[in-house]
Formats: C-alpha cells, sequence, structure tokens
C-alpha cells in the first residue's frame, strides 16, 4: 500500500537542516502503523511527506503503485483528496460549519448529490457515536467530539490510506481513548490502512506495528501480537532506550 524507498530530507535555508535519512518504510494494505520517535525526530516530517504535502529531497514514496510525487498540481490535488485522509492534533474544523457539514466538506468538492453526502455522513457518524451532535458547531463541542467529527471528515470518501499526525496531542486521557478505539475500529472493519505519529505510548498501542526513529534514522520497530498492555509497556521501554526529550514521557497514562 504504501512504500517509502531511501527517502531523505533536507530543509533548505541559510543552514539546511537534515531531518530524515534513508528511510525505508513498508505499509501493507490494512495496516495501522504507528511513527514514534523524540521530538524533532523527523516524525511529522515523514508524514508530510506520505500526506504529499511536502516532497522529499531522495528517495521516492509509491502509494498503491503510484509516486503521487510525480502527478502535476491539479492531479495531485485530486489524489490526495481522493485517495488520502487527514486527521491532525488541532482537528483543523472550520467553525462556521456544523458538524455535518464539515463531515461532507469532502464531498462538496467533489460535487456530491446533497442526498448522497447527507447519507454517507449519517453512516460514518454513527459509526463513531457523533450522530446527536451533527448539527451543533464546534464551539458547542468537546475535543474528543470534534476529532471525532475529523475522523468522520478523513473516512468520508472512504480513503486508501489514513494519516494522523498526533491525534490525540489536544485530548484529555478519556477522549484519547476513544480516539483511538474508534481508529481501531475503523481499521478492523474497513481495512483502512492507517499510518499514525504519535509521541504517547497510550495511542501508539493501538497500532499493529510502531516505527521508531532517532534523528531522522530509522531505529527500530515492534509488533502488538494481541496484548496491548504488554505492547504499552514495549513501547515504553524502547521509548526510554532511545532517550531524547524526558517531557516526552510526561504524558503516559495506561
Ligand atoms: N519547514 C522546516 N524548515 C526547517 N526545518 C524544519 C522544518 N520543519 C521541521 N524542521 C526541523 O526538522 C526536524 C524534524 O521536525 P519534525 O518532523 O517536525 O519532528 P517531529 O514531528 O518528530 O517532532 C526538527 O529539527 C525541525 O526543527
Ligand atoms: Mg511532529
Amino acid at each position: 500500500m504504501l512504500d517509502v524507498n531511501k527517502v531523505s530530507k533536507i530543509y533548505e535555508g541559510k543552514i539546511p537542516y537534515r531531518a530524515l535519512t534513508d528511510i525505508d518504510l513498508t505499509i501493507e494494505k490494512g495496516e495501522f502503523v504507528g511513527i514514534m520517535g523524540p521530538s524533532g525526530s523527523g516524525k511529522t516530517t515523514l508524514l508530510n511527506m506520505v500526506a504529499t504535502i511536502d516532497e522529499p529531497t531522495t528517495g521516492e514514496i509509491l502509494i498503491d503503485g503510484k509516486n503521487p510525487h510525480s502527478l502535476k498540481k491539479d492531479a495531485l490535488a485530486k489524489f490526495r483528496r481522493r485517495e488520502l485522509g487527514f486527521v491532525f492534533q488541532d482537528f483543523n474544523l472550520l467553525h462556521t460549519l456544523t458538524v455535518e457539514e464539515n463531515i461532507v466538506l469532502p464531498l462538496t468538492l467533489d460535487g456530491h448529490q446533497v442526498s448522497e453526502m447527507k447519507q454517507k455522513a449519517g453512516a460514518i457518524a454513527e459509526k463513531l457515536g457523533i450522530t446527536n451532535i451533527m448539527k451543533k458547531r464546534t464551539y458547542e463541542i468537546s475535543g474528543g467530539q470534534m476529532q471525532r467529527a475529523a475522523i468522520a471528515r478523513a473516512m468520508i470518501h472512504q480513503p486508501k490510506l489514513l494519516l494522523a499526525d498526533e491525534p490525540t496531542g489536544n485530548l484529555d486521557s478519556k477522549a484519547s481513548k476513544d480516539v483511538m478505539e474508534m481508529l481501531e475500529s475503523i481499521n478492523r472493519e474497513l481495512q483502512t490502512t492507517m499510518m499514525l505519529v504519535t509521541h504517547e505510548p497510550l495511542a501508539a498501542s493501538y497500532c499493529n506495528r510502531v516505527v521508531f526513529i532517532q534523528d531522522g534514522r530509522f531505529y527500530s520497530e515492534i509488533h502488538r501480537g494481541d496484548n496491548r498492555q504488554a505492547f504499552f509497556q514495549k513501547i515504553i521501554d524502547t521509548l526510554s532506550l532511545l532517550g531524547g526529550n524526558a517531557n516526552d514521557l510526561s504524558s503516559i497514562r495506561v
């Protein structure tokens, strides 16, 4: 589904900065993969290149066998809109719209029928437990509900690949768990391939596999198996070996 081949990223500037070096990563269809590493290790850089928001300096990224970075601007915009779904830390909802209007936004851009959009929005909202807030505006709902609305919006066109950057970063522990359980069940039921960037061990423990990066290089990877608690502990152990900012561990909660 996703092939990252020897990708490096150098941010040009007065002082060029090498953010990633020779990253190889393959994600199979239906897999749910977490990317972890200390603050500044290059997680967001990697995700943004997969998201086609930014381009690798060297190396190649293939999504479903195609290199989106070789597409022209319009084709790339269409690719991004149709094949990818995005979830961010700060939800990125439009505050002048209702939850329902936010959720159907990607379809509006593609010119779908209103009745079809409402039906799709209703179905995904039910899955995410937000049916009762569809007519509310974003300032009337909680952070957890905002993130679930954002996930509904990201999923409404059934993307091949869902990309999430610190989706629980602004949520308390209860809401984080809810959001991660939603992502896990979407992954299981719809077989949506997912890539999650997080520095939170709890969030990462919902993945099938976690890849660790350090200073922009691959460090190690671990697989979940069927015990999430044991996986959570392994994640914490790996992070402590990895070092980095002690603050990164301040958000631990089981
Ligand atoms: N647009 C940019 N220009 C220059 N340096 C950047 C830019 N974006 C990120 N960086 C640097 O690249 C490194 C990796 O950043 P990032 O991918 O955001 O890390 P993470 O998400 O793991 O915290 C950091 O040192 C950061 O300061
Ligand atoms: Mg980041």
